[in-house]
């Protein structure tokens, strides 16, 4: 049984304040809600509040990305101890804002995934297709080479600590959500290459999360397909009663 993981992505949102009152409002929602991992991902500055505030809770703490190196005159960055000393279980990688805006490519985010994971922690690493991409029928081809290159070098153990997240691109942010079956299908598939790459067997344990305008309203039918493991969660995730709502999908 693959334990399902909603994770809220807080992107460039929320300075202390805000997070602190997000929290307090989210506990009470969440606090009897036990066969979901729970995750939020804040920006690094909130880290340290919001681990203040979630202390004794079922929620997890997230970084949205990190560096390669662990130390050095990297001026501006933060290596994944870092992200450990600050109490974070989780730290997100490749997203595609990262990737559209700020030159990441699947090599630097190999390089991540591998760095994060021998800091302990769980990676939820991002990956999706973009319009262009989809409606030229490249989708299969651009979340293999995705799944591939970012995966590269990683040894079988090391995969406990992956959790995939797909993200279509063009679902991102736009209220246009997957459908069911489209994500369903994408899942899948992506399910398959890693059995390919790995073995069926910790290919049918990884946990891929499907990301792109999920709200309260339609968290329940893609949560009812059989390769949709969970939700990365945007916009809806800025609001405790929103993402609480998402996280008790069962409800
Ligand atoms: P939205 O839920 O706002 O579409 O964002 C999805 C996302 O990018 C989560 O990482």
């Amino acid at each position: 049984m693959r334990t399902p993981i909603i994770a809220g992505n807080w992107k460039l949102f929320k300075k202390c304040c805000d997070a602190q009152d997000f929290v307090a409002k989210l506990i009470p929602l969440v606090q009897k809600t036990s066969d979901v991992e729970i995750v939020i991902a804040p920006v690094f500055t909130v880290l340290s509040t919001v681990k203040q505030a979630i202390a004794g809770s079922n929620i997890k703490l997230s970084a949205q990305d990190c560096f390669w190196e662990e130390e050095g005159a990297f001026t501006g960055e933060i290596s994944p101890g870092m992200l450990v000393d600050a109490g974070c279980s989780h730290v997100i990688i490749g997203h595609s804002e990262r990737r559209q805006y700020f030159g990441e490519t699947d090599e630097t985010v190999n390089r991540k995934i591998k760095a994060a994971i021998a800091a302990g922690l769980t990676v939820l690493f991002c990956i999706g297709e973009t319009l262009a991409e989809r409606e030229t029928d490249k989708t299969f081809e651009v979340l293999r080479t995705q799944v591939e290159n970012g995966l590269a070098g990683l040894a079988r153990d090391d995969l406990a600590k992956v959790v995939i997240a797909y993200e279509p691109v063009w679902a991102i942010g736009t209220g246009k959500t997957a459908t069911d079956e489209q994500a369903q299908v994408a899942h899948a598939f992506i399910r398959k290459v890693v059995g390919e790459l790995f073995t069926v067997q910790l290919a049918e344990a990884i946990r891929i999360l499907y990301g792109g305008s999920v709200k309260p309203e339609n968290v329940r039918g893609l949560m009812n397909q059989p390769d949709i493991d969970g939700a990365l969660v945007g916009g809806a995730s800025l609001k405790a009663d929103s993402f609480g709502a998402i996280v008790n999908y069962k409800a």
